[in-house]
């Protein structure tokens, strides 16, 4: 484990926060240097957070009995699915175009930019501990409802897992990369 682990950072290191102090969130939304693409790689983070809320949400649900075990298999596959594809090519082009992009801008921010890569390598195998589960419990439904409850717990701790990797990753990932796109005008 390294000191800059997602897994017990509390949020962005304080040495990468030169540029947060100058740029803080509250002023991002009316920025001028906000680029409309920024806006829309912002967007691409909240439907991860919705995706990965809903799937968490609903596997609550399926355990609590408030939401059907059908109904749930086919949300579950729908919204596993558009999550897992989405992210991968998500990070795929952060570590391979746009953080090369930021760190030739910036680059006192290559440690920063690094820690977010080894986040991404992370979340991969997350993720596919996610689809080996849900792929096991949708199968299972047919074969054995019985067994295919017990995969849920597994399953739960999954997609919990999944969710609040993302909110930290993801949050810690724009106080980074905004202001450094906001200070150097980039993507306008
Ligand atoms: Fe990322
Ligand atoms: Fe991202």
């Amino acid at each position: 484990m390294t000191q800059y682990d997602i897994n017990v950072r509390q949020g962005l290191p304080t040495e990468m926060q030169t540029l947060l102090r100058e740029y803080p969130r509250d002023d991002w939304p009316d920025h001028p240097n906000l680029a409309a693409s920024t806006r829309n790689w912002l967007g691409a983070h909240s439907s991860f957070r919705q995706l990965a809320a809903i799937l968490q949400s609903d596997t609550q649900q399926v355990i609590d009995k408030t939401l059907a075990q059908e109904d749930h298999a086919k949300r579950l596959s729908r919204f596993g699915n558009l999550l897992v594809h989405n992210l991968h090519g998500h990070h795929h082009w952060e570590d391979h175009s746009f953080f090369p992009e930021l760190e030739e801008a910036d680059p006192r921010f290559t440690r920063g930019l690094e820690m977010l890569e080894t986040d991404h390598h992370e979340m991969d195998g997350l993720l596919e501990n996610l689809t080996g589960t849900a792929n096991r419990y949708l199968k299972l439904l047919h074969l054995s409802p019985t067994d295919a409850e017990r995969e849920l717990s597994a399953l739960e701790t999954h997609t919990g897992g999944i969710d609040r990797f993302l909110t930290r990753h993801l949050t810690d990932e724009e106080d980074l990369v905004v202001p450094i796109l906001l200070h150097h005008r980039l993507r306008g």
